[in-house]
């Protein structure tokens, strides 16, 4: 066989194992499911599960939240309530894999040991640590080294392929910087997970400053009553330029119209575009079309919602922490033996 030949890279034992695809993504169970959300991440697992191609597996991350002060009470009752929102969003738990993360320990376990292979330097420089450290008297350890727990949850499934919004794309390089340094140290274990952006991977919030988050107190909750919905969707921040209805707008400026892009089709988008070009619309009637296409998405979803009984969702989480546990051990195992750690067999 000639070196050129592809069967010569598959036979190479020291080469890296072929993948299989499989998706991995996570949302951590604090404040309520958002648009910002559901935009940029959640609908995007759903289509990934709809495809049917991959292997997916979606997890609510209750280990990240504790990185800043919460009630213990309040983190239990949020698990169960993004587990609920999640299935009624399509994360069927009968065609994917949905936990809970400290359901599965080797999470923890990972994090650790991968910790060992994470420059210091760069946690100090990720945006998200310095963001929601700013200006707090105290900051725990754990928001500090929050990605890389987040490296561990990728990492260990080997999931290849990760949905997420813009604002967690940091952290996926340093998880597949992370893998460059654990592979060329101990072996080639793991494989560098790629990101998976939506169309509309950053939703502003409703003051046009900034991202939409739950921190900033700057969201339209995805099941928000319709009326609430509308409300905060009415008085939504648009192009600034826009003072009066007579002054023509600037679309792709405007998050309302970011927002067109995701629920609205294309016709209705260059309606939309037109007519605020134009100043022949009014940003509350441009805003009355976006609400209906929201509603045409969100009807379905709240009766789903609505229907789903919470013994169901206790049953779906253990089903699926035990798949997740059956993956977990095996990289556990490989991890444990490359590292040289621990005295007895597994
Ligand atoms: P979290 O819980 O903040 O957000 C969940 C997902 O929603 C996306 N998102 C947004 N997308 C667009 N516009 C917005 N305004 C907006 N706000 C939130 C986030 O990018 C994310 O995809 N660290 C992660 C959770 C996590 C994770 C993981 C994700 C933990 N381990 C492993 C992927 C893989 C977080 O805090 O997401």
């Amino acid at each position: 066989m000639s070196p050129e030949s592809p069967l010569a890279t598959t036979l190479d034992p020291d080469a890296p194992r072929k993948p299989k695809p499989r998706v991995f993504s996570g949302i951590q169970p604090t404040g309520e499911l958002h648009l910002g959300n559901w935009l940029g991440a959640v609908r995007t697992w759903r289509a990934q599960i709809e495809e049917g191609r991959d292997d997916t597996m979606f997890c609510v991350v209750d280990a990240h939240a504790i990185t800043v002060p919460y009630e213990a009470a309040e983190l239990r009752q949020k698990i169960d309530a993004f587990a609920i929102d999640l299935i009624a969003c399509g994360i069927d738990p009968e065609k994917t894999t949905l936990f809970v993360q400290s359901d599965v320990r080797e999470h923890t376990e990972l994090a650790w040991y991968l910790a060992g292979v994470t420059p210091y330097g760069e946690l100090g420089r990720m945006t998200q640590f310095k963001e929601k450290g700013e200006g707090k008297d105290f900051v725990s350890t754990g928001l500090f080294t929050y990605p890389v727990l987040m490296s561990a949850d990728i990492l260990l499934y080997k999931a290849t392929i990760v949905p997420v919004g813009e604002d967690q794309i940091q952290h996926l390089e340093l998880a597949r910087e992370t893998v460059r340094r654990f592979n060329h140290r101990f072996g080639p274990v793991f494989v560098e997970p790629q990101p998976r952006l939506s169309t509309t991977p950053r939703v502003m919030g409703l003051d046009g400053e900034s991202k939409m988050s739950k921190s900033k107190g700057n969201t339209i909750n995805l099941f928000e009553p319709k009326e609430e919905f509308w409300q905060k969707l009415r008085t939504a921040f648009t192009d600034p330029q826009r003072l009066t209805r007579t002054d023509p707008g600037r679309p792709e400026l405007c998050n309302i119209f970011t927002m067109h892009k995701a629920v609205s089709d294309a016709q209705t988008q260059s309606e939309v575009a037109e007519n605020c070009t134009g100043a022949k619309w009014g940003c509350v009637d441009c805003k009355k079309v976006l609400m209906e296409g929201f509603e045409r998405e969100l009807v379905p979803l709240r009766a789903k919602r609505e229907a789903l009984s919470m013994s169901h969702v206790r049953q779906a989480l253990g089903d699926g922490a035990e798949k997740a546990r059956r993956i977990a051990t095996e990289t556990m195992k490989e991890v444990r033996e490359v590292m040289g750690l621990g005295s007895l067999a597994t």
